[in-house]
């Protein structure tokens, strides 16, 4: 299933065609397939049958309200990382007790408040974040669900070194050689309940071979604590699951649920992931117009009203986004050119060195796979609005998040008498 059909030379979703979606809620948009949601949630379930799962869905991919609310009625659970994003997923109706909170740097207040929920787990980044969480616990009278994320000096090739997180020498997770110090120490604690571990090596990874090597170090540290006498009810093995942007292949969950599945069956341990592109990368797309088409050192331009403002993944990442026109132009000559948005930054770019069918100013575009770190990942740099965000589902066409307004953009900001 893709998110955009072509037929009759304009691109759709479900029965409506991008050029009337566009003239109804204006550009950039933000499009998303509530169909390939569902698909791409169920078929991750799916390859993990068997097990005791819990999909935490991870929210950082994508917040919106009305995607988080789908998945909690498909049964998922949410990874979060801060105060925020745990309000949203309370907000969309996903309950606490499918709720694990990642994140190296949780605020005291932002401890108090997971626990004032009732979350599923903590998966604590640090000795001084458990010793903070069980003096708040202690303070407050409850008992704090915990797993320790282990830091297993794992080099996950992700694309980017920014989306590597396994490998020692990063802010993340307890190094191995503390770990079973400080389970000893938790495990003394009334305040703190042991739950559990975590892990999470990086992000867009299309090789399971790091996966199968760090199930493997973390059933050994599950074992270890076990005969220790620190019996685990679960695992998390965090998310990372990479997806296709152009003709490369995506991740092959079975083989990761074949590291994983009779590991957590032979020790009836509950097992958590956080998948968080698996689930909405594909299932959303940038629209954008083309506003002016220009030559410029022997480089042509194809200047859209979206940009880094509106997916910063390009620019940051250097990463790979498919584009291409909605309506499709027979006869246009194939011109290799930089797609760039309208922010004054040279490195405002949505493609680069790309082969495509030039358009011409007022022509849409998409830009696709576009539903993770996307949206969420879109700021008001240049003092731009924030796009609107649109969902195809149950044969409908609803607006999700309205379009920002020069309202919201001063939102806050006071000039002192
Ligand atoms: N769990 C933890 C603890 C994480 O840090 C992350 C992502 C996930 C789960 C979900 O990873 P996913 O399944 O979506 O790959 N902005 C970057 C990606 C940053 C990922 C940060 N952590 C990008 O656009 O590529």
């Amino acid at each position: 299933m893709t998110p955009l059909a072509r037929s009759d030379g304009v691109l759709r979703c479900g029965p409506f065609a991008l050029d009337d979606i566009a003239a109804r809620f204006g550009t950039p948009l933000y499009l998303y397939d509530g169909a390939l949601l569902e698909e791409r949630y169920r078929t991750f379930e799916a390859a993990f049958a068997g097990a005791r799962l819990l999909v935490a869905y991870s929210v950082k991919a994508n917040g919106n309200l009305a995607l988080l609310n789908r998945l909690a009625r498909l049964g998922s659970g949410a990874d979060i990382v801060s105060g925020g994003e745990l309000a949203r997923a309370l907000e969309a109706g996903i309950p606490a007790k499918r709720i694990v909170f990642a994140g190296a740097g949780k605020s005291e207040e932002e401890l108090g408040a997971g626990l004032e929920a009732g979350i599923y787990g903590f998966n604590v980044e640090s000795r001084e974040e458990l010793h903070l969480l069980e003096r708040i616990a202690v303070r407050r009278g409850v008992r704090a669900r915990i797993a320790l994320r282990v830091n297993l000096d794992i080099a996950s090739p992700t694309p980017h070194e920014y989306t590597r997180t396994g490998h020692a020498g990063t802010k993340f997770g307890v190094p191995a050689d503390e770990i079973m110090d400080l389970y000893r120490w938790a495990a003394s604690r009334a305040a703190l309940r042991v739950a559990g571990i975590a892990v999470h090596i990086g992000s867009q990874i299309v090789d399971a071979e790091p996966y199968e090597r760090a199930a493997r170090e973390i059933f050994a540290l599950e074992r270890a604590l076990s005969d220790e006498g620190i019996p685990l009810e679960y695992v998390d093995l965090g998310g990372g699951f990479g997806v296709a942007y152009g003709d490369d292949s995506e991740i092959d969950l079975a083989r990761v649920a074949a590291a994983v599945l009779p590991a957590v069956r032979r020790r009836g341990l509950r097992l958590i992931l956080e998948p968080g592109r698996f689930i909405v990368g594909e299932s959303g797309t940038l629209i954008v117009r083309v506003l002016y088409v220009k030559r410029s050192g022997n480089k042509t331009f194809v200047i859209t009203d979206g940009g880094m403002t509106e997916l910063l993944r390009p620019s940051h990442y250097g990463g790979y986004h498919q584009v291409e026109p909605v309506r499709a132009r027979p006869g246009a000559a194939v011109v290799v050119t930089d797609v760039v948005g309208p922010v004054c930054e040279d490195g405002d770019f949505l493609a680069r060195d790309r082969a495509i069918e030039l358009p011409a100013a007022g022509d849409l575009m998409v830009v696709r796979t576009a539903g993770a770190y996307g949206f969420s990942m879109a700021s008001n740099y240049n003092s731009r609005l924030r796009p609107a965000e649109v969902l195809v589902a149950g044969g409908g066409l609803h607006l999700i998040r309205r379009r920002e307004t020069f309202a919201d953009l001063i939102r806050g900001e006071r000039i002192p008498a």
